[in-house]
Parts: C-alpha cells; sequence; structure tokens
C-alpha cells in the first residue's frame, strides 16, 4: 500500500512538474508602472489579447511615471540572474540594456510582419540596436500638453489660453477663485516633465535641442534657461499646499474633480478622464502649453524583450506580435492616451485629442520639431536626464534661485557625461 502511494505521488509529481513547465513556457512575465486606474485598463487590453492566445501573464507592477522604480527593480532581477520576459521601457533606456547584451532578438517576427515599414523612423532608432529589433513599440506619448477643466473655465469667462501670459492669468483667476490654479505631484519626474515644455516656451525649440540634445553648456547656463527656470517659479505659485510626493494620476484627478483648473502632463492624463467617464470637449480641453506650439516632445512606451530560456521564447515572440497588431494598436491607444506607434493605422477612432496629437506628431515629424521628451528618457541617457531631474527639483523646491538652477544644471550635466 505503502509503495504504490509513494509511486503515485511520484507519478503525480511528475505531471504536475510537466504541466508547470506547459504552462511555464506559455507565460510571459512583465515588468511595467502602469498602476493607475487608466492604465491598469490599458493594460488590460494587452492582457485579454494575450490570454486569448492561451498565454498566461505574471505581473510585475513598480508605480513611478518615467519607470525610476521599474528601472532599479530591474537592475536587481538582471543581477540576480532572472530577467522578466518583457520589460517596459523607454528610449536611451532600452539602447543602455542591449549594449550590455541582456536583450533578445525580435528580427524574424519584425520581417515577417514587415515592422521596417512601418514603424516611425524617431522610434525605430530606440527599438533597434546595432540594426536588430530588440523591443515592441506599444505607442507614441508626448508630453508637452495642458489639461484643463472645463467647467471651471467656462464659469470664471475663461478662454483656452493660447499665450504663456494668458496662461498665467488664467491660472491666477483659479486660484483667486479658491480653485488650485495647478494640479501637481512634486515628484521629480513630474516636475523635470513640465520642464521640457518650460524650456521650449523660454527659448524655442533651438534652445531645448542644444541644450538636451547636444548638451551644450552655453545653453544649459544660457538667459533663457535662466527665464525657463524663472517660469518654473511661476508655476510653483499656482500649486497647492499638500504637492509633495502627490502621484500624477491623484494631480489628473484634481481637474476631473473640479478643485484644480490645471495639469501640464504627458498625455496618459488623458486616460485618467477617460476612465473616469470625461469627454473631451465636453468635460476637459487638451491643449499644447502655451509657448511650446509647433514642437512635440514624444516619448514611446516600449517592451524591451530580455534574453530568456528558449522555452519562454515563442511567448516572448507572440507577445511582440500582439503589441505590433494593427488591431492591437488602436484598441490599446484609445484607452491609454496615446497614439499609435505605427503609421499605417487610421486614428478615425480616436478621440478629439487622439486625432489632434496624431496630426500633430505627423506635422512635427516633417518639420523637424518632433523631439525627444528629456524627461522621459528620449533626449539622453539616464545619468544625464536623472542629472537634471535633481536640479529641477532641487530649484522647484526653493532651493537656488534661477540664475544659479541655470549654473547648476549646466555643471550637473557635464559631471553626469
Ligand atoms: C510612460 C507612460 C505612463 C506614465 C505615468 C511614462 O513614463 O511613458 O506610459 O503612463 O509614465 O506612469
Amino acid at each position: 500500500m505503502r509503495g504504490l502511494n509513494m509511486s503515485t505521488a511520484v507519478v503525480t509529481a511528475a505531471m504536475m512538474l510537466t504541466s508547470g513547465a506547459a504552462i511555464a513556457q506559455e507565460q510571459v512575465e512583465v515588468l511595467h508602472w502602469w498602476t493607475s486606474g487608466g492604465e491598469a485598463a490599458a493594460l488590460n487590453v494587452l492582457k485579454e489579447d494575450l490570454q486569448a492566445q492561451g498565454i498566461g501573464w505574471l505581473d510585475m507592477p513598480v508605480a513611478g511615471g518615467g519607470g525610476e522604480g521599474a528601472m532599479t527593480v530591474l537592475r536587481a532581477r538582471v543581477t540576480a540572474g532572472s530577467p522578466p520576459t518583457a520589460v517596459q521601457m523607454l528610449g536611451f533606456d532600452i539602447l543602455d540594456w542591449a549594449a550590455e547584451g541582456s536583450l533578445g532578438n525580435l528580427d524574424e517576427v519584425a520581417a515577417a510582419e514587415g515592422w521596417d515599414a512601418v514603424v516611425p523612423t524617431a522610434l525605430q532608432g530606440f527599438a533597434k540596436y546595432d540594426g536588430h529589433w530588440v523591443s515592441a513599440p506599444v505607442n507614441v506619448h508626448s508630453t508637452n500638453w495642458v489639461w484643463a477643466n472645463k467647467a471651471i473655465l467656462d464659469e470664471l469667462g475663461l478662454a483656452q489660453p493660447t499665450t504663456w501670459d494668458e496662461f498665467v492669468a488664467a491660472m491666477q483667476a483659479a486660484k483667486d477663485a479658491g480653485y488650485v490654479g495647478l494640479a501637481h505631484g512634486g515628484q521629480p519626474w513630474q516636475e523635470a516633465t513640465m520642464f521640457d515644455s518650460v524650456v521650449i516656451g523660454a527659448g524655442g525649440t533651438d534652445l531645448y535641442k542644444r541644450a538636451f540634445m547636444d548638451l551644450d553648456p552655453a545653453a544649459l547656463s544660457s538667459p533663457e534657461m535662466v527665464e525657463a527656470f524663472t517660469r518654473m517659479e511661476t508655476l510653483r505659485s499656482f500649486v497647492d499646499d499638500n504637492f509633495s510626493g502627490r502621484d500624477w494620476n491623484l494631480a489628473s484627478a484634481m481637474v476631473i474633480n473640479k478643485e484644480a483648473a490645471f495639469q501640464i502632463m504627458g498625455d496618459w492624463a488623458k486616460g485618467e478622464f477617460l476612465n473616469a467617464g470625461k469627454v473631451p470637449g465636453t468635460d476637459f480641453l487638451c491643449f499644447r502649453v502655451p509657448g511650446s506650439e509647433g514642437t512635440v516632445t514624444f516619448n514611446a512606451d516600449q517592451f524591451a524583450m530580455f534574453n530568456v530560456n528558449e522555452g519562454f521564447r515563442p511567448a516572448q515572440q507572440k507577445m511582440a506580435s500582439a503589441i505590433m497588431s494593427p488591431s492591437f494598436q488602436i484598441a490599446f491607444n484609445k484607452v491609454k492616451g496615446s497614439v499609435p506607434a505605427r503609421t499605417d493605422v487610421s486614428g478615425d477612432e480616436l478621440d478629439a485629442c487622439g486625432q489632434q496629437g496624431m496630426a500633430e506628431l505627423a506635422a512635427a515629424a516633417e518639420a523637424g520639431t518632433l523631439l525627444g521628451s528629456a524627461a522621459q528618457g528620449h533626449a539622453h541617457p539616464a545619468a544625464v536626464k536623472n542629472a537634471i531631474y535633481d536640479v529641477v527639483t532641487a530649484h522647484f523646491n526653493g532651493e537656488y534661485d534661477a540664475a544659479t538652477a541655470a549654473q547648476e544644471l549646466a555643471a550637473a550635466v557635464a559631471a553626469a557625461q
């Protein structure tokens, strides 16, 4: 009896192991920072897509826009020798991991599906390394947007601001009426996200390119950069007392709930408005940060595919293929607030803000004013990005005046290279 039981147990254990392995192979482990309501809704589109193909999803969420927290967790996983299957990643971080030899190869699926012909060149620059596809682009976001509560503007008789001065006057009018002028979460990446637009407003596309792309010390410490920091001080004067540490989606909620008039944030904020049942043009307005019109500071979320054991590769390749399918690109980006990462899909199903975003992206690409977001890892490597975060945040919190901040910026960027 005893012997029989034991052999049954061994057989059962062996069966469990076999089916466990089979399940594991048809599974992807995904590290990402899509933890807000709108983001979770968008991510579900991908999860369900994969589930329909029998591919399981092991979720590894680490909150924090720009992915700083997620990148720290990733480093620990790779050091421990067990990278996730796929990792949400931005711009230069992808190239850094590829240079370390940590990423897999998607050339076969990319060739079979003709990615080269449909992914915008600006995105291919980050999705390919050394001529090989290493990641699958999900979307294109951009950072130079304002989100406004329409009821507050209507109540105060305010038109959509078209210049920086009008924008400041509108924030002042909202503040005078007892609303928060600018909803903001005091986290370095959120301040840096506002800084993208403010730098363009203060010194044009030229300053942005010279400072953030060329890392030119003269531009970083220029009078225009001092003006950018002065504008950040103006913004600081319109945030509420409890801004420190607040998550970005809670700042969006302040605009959604009519506590605050405006938020400067990438178009992932739109995902929050939509998730709350709000309608563009009726409940909220979207417009480019006054002074930054004509330029689009973009960031594309991609899933970088890590080197995994052979057994896990089929699921990884299927995930990459699912991400790049035209129907997924539409379904996902309608919910996420971003626009598709393919040039061959129609934007007809997107809402008014999405259609505006898509048209502006195409126009900026044509005009040479489609620039990688500095705050979101698309203008320079992470070391420089983090150095800029530190100075922008220190200044926003009153550590430096505008003139000193510009000097510190130039010094910090030089030291980070
Ligand atoms: C990502 C967005 C995300 C946002 C806030 C950005 O870095 O590109 O997809 O919604 O962070 O989490």
